[in-house]
């Protein structure tokens, strides 16, 4: 069955490699952009590639921008947009981590209930969360971004028992994305150096600190987005979805074990 299907954060990366996979199994697919350059710049591109797209600048953070969802039938709305912080959190600005809150948590969660307020009612709907696996084992010097996606991660699955005690047909899940090569995981570990100075508690070990974020992400990073898009798709098109699709698997595999040994 075709569905209309929402994602946020489609400019670029995951929501982006999604949209078009969900466009190509006949979706009806909603993508949506941070910004309106973002917008132009992708419906040039579903035109070029013939793919039928309907975009438009959606900032979740934005009250106006959110409302936008309340005028359409959603079947799958897909919380993909985030952002990445950095740094310790011995010296972090506090201010730091509510902005990454803001939008991770926050907005995703305002955006979340107003699509709910339709689906509720329609009894008929999937929630899916972007969170990631950094939401299921602490990253240190990468923790404002990895508490925030604690926290939805938490707020996903407690989300999904609460509507089950409605018994209204609307599934939640999370998708739990290892690291992936999209640009994200340098911007966010280059982030905490435009204000690590010499004060930092860390300056001496910055260089250890670089070379090693450098050496972790060029080993772990899966190159391309195809297996979490597959859990993405998958997941999408369930009639009812498991809690969690986790890719690329040797990822998961890796934090199912760092849990147990109780990293
Ligand atoms: N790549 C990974 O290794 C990895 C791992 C685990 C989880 N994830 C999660 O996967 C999701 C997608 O990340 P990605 O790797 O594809 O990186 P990405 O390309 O940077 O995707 C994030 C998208 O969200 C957009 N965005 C930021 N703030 C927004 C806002 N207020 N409203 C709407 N859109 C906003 C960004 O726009 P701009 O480009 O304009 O900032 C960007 O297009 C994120 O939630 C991320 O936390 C990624």
């Amino acid at each position: 069955m075709n569905k209309t299907i929402l994602i946020t954060g489609a400019g670029s990366g995951i929501g982006l490699d999604a949209a078009w996979a969900l466009a190509e199994r006949g979706h009806r697919v909603i993508a949506t952009t941070f910004d309106e350059a973002q917008a132009q710049a992708l419906r040039a591109q579903a035109q070029a590639r013939r793919v039928r797209l309907e975009v438009f600048k959606l900032d979740i953070t934005a009250a106006a921008d959110r409302q936008q969802v309340l005028g359409l039938e959603l079947d799958v709305l897909i919380n993909n947009a985030g952002v990445g912080e950095s740094g310790s959190l011995a010296e972090v600005a506090v201010d730091r981590i509510r902005a990454v809150f803001e939008v991770n948590v926050f907005a995703t969660l305002e955006l979340t209930q107003l699509a709910l307020r339709g689906m509720i009612a329609r009894r008929r709907g999937t929630v899916l969360f972007v969170s990631s696996i950094a939401g299921r084992v602490p990253m240190p010097f990468l923790m404002p971004y990895s508490m925030s996606k604690f926290a939805l991660s938490a707020a996903g699955a407690g989300l999904r028992a609460e509507l089950r005690q409605l018994d209204c047909n609307v599934q939640v899940a999370l998708i739990e994305p290892g690291a992936i090569h999209t640009g994200f995981n340098q911007a966010m570990t280059d982030r905490k150096y435009a204000w690590m100075g010499p004060q930092s508690y860390f300056a001496a070990q910055v260089p250890r600190l670089k070379s090693q974020e450098a050496r972790t992400f060029r080993l772990l990073e899966a190159r391309d987005t195809s297996s979490i898009v597959a859990q993405i798709v998958k997941a999408s098109e369930a009639r009812r979805p498991r809690l969690r699709y986790v890719a690329p698997w040797l990822q998961g595999f890796g934090v199912r074990l760092a849990r147990i040994l109780g990293v």
